[in-house]
């Protein structure tokens, strides 16, 4: 996608070939700037800290990780000590596991002195897969927008499609376009007047400071709100559908996704007002059913409830407290949303219902 004119991947391969350049997503909308990764420690780190974030770009993050533990030491022993530190960086989405088994199984078989080169080969490979599956899931999702945008006579009235998100599913949540947001560009650029409802996703801001931010730089109409305003939006009528992404979709159809996911699906299924979520494969746990009872809820530091960053007027970027001292706060960071709260699942070989059947038809091959 564009910024100011020039195109950026969220993450690439430097020219030296050793090195990962990424954009730094803990200093925007305010500060638009790229960081190095030398190592999987800094990868790792990366991960950690949300200077990258989004199911689909940790996991390409992690394999390009465990690609520059083997240009140091290609040994086993160096293989399994970054796959496991790389595994345990972030426990929810499972891009990160399922990219890391890639390049992993892509290696251990191999001598030594050729498993750097093929670990790079294999992680830009699942890093332009992820580009192709981001780009197909716009096709179809943005045929969901024009069958609702048709069928409601939205269009014969004027008025614009109304979708709402949360969180951050765009293009910086992958390595381009975006999942969630990716039929929204395609509907933008086709001439279909859309305009997005931003949750602004608490307690990281994640709608408020990244979606707001991209949908900006592509020129989307968009307004940011609280997470709490979405019930009341759509009761009267201001929300024509949902679209959502997910860390990890069970093979029954139960969608995990950031915080406060749940209650937008209750609410839409409540309303009837469709409810999708947009994913690629890489993201299908097809060793689990039971979202609720068998994905692991990462639980992230209560700071990030107690404190707020933003920009100063004088231009500095600052945390500050918003509890009394001594507060303390609780802070998980996913929710799992029931495959019976959603309308479809759009992904790269079409949409599916919610369920093991519905996806099945679509990954039996
Ligand atoms: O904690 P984050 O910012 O990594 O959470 C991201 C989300 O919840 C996204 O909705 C999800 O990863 C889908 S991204 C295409």
């Amino acid at each position: 996608m564009k910024i100011e004119g020039k195109e950026w991947r969220t993450i690439w391969l430097r020219e030296d070939g050793c090195s990962i350049g990424v954009i730094d997503q803990r200093r925007l909308p305010h500060v638009f700037c790229s960081s190095i990764i030398y190592s999987f420690e800094e990868a790792c780190n990366a991960i950690q800290s949300m200077a990258v974030r989004g199911a689909p770009l940790i996991g390409v993050t992690g394999a390009y990780g465990l690609m520059l533990a083997l240009q140091k030491d290609p040994s086993n022993v160096s293989l399994e000590n970054a796959y496991k530190i790389l595994l345990s960086s972030r426990p929810t989405a499972v891009n990160l596991a399922w990219a890391l088994a890639r390049v992993r199984n892509c290696v251990a078989k191999l001598p030594l002195e050729i498993r750097a080169e093929a670990a790079k080969k294999e992680a830009q490979q699942i890093a332009e897969e992820d580009v192709l599956m981001c780009k197909a899931i716009g096709d179809y999702g943005y045929l969901i927008l024009k069958e609702i945008f048709h069928k409601s006579s939205i269009k014969e009235s004027g008025r614009q499609l109304n979708i709402l998100t949360h969180c951050n599913a765009g293009w910086l949540a992958t390595v381009d376009w975006g999942t969630a947001l990716a039929p929204i560009y395609k509907a933008h650029r086709s001439g279909m007047k859309v305009h997005v409802w931003v949750d602004e996703t608490r307690p990281r801001n994640q709608g408020a400071s990244l979606t707001s931010y991209e949908l900006g730089c592509e020129g989307v109409p968009h307004t940011v709100v609280v997470d709490n305003a979405g019930g009341h939006l759509m009761q009267h009528g201001l929300v024509d559908v949902v679209i959502v992404g997910s860390d990890r979709t069970t093979r029954q159809g139960d969608v995990c996704n950031k915080i406060g996911t749940y209650l937008k699906a209750i609410a839409a299924y409540e309303n009837k007002i469709p409810f999708y979520v947009a994913l690629p494969s890489s993201t299908i746990d097809w060793s689990i059913a039971d979202g609720i009872k068998e994905i692991p809820i990462e639980i992230r530091s209560e700071s990030e409830i107690l404190q707020i960053n933003g920009k100063l007027n004088d231009g500095d970027i600052a945390s500050v407290n918003l509890c009394p001292l001594n507060t303390k706060g609780f802070n998980p960071a996913f929710d799992v949303t029931p495959a019976k709260f959603i309308s479809g699942l759009i992904t790269e070989r079409g949409i599916s219902s919610a369920s093991e059947s519905g996806l099945m038809e679509l990954y039996r091959k």
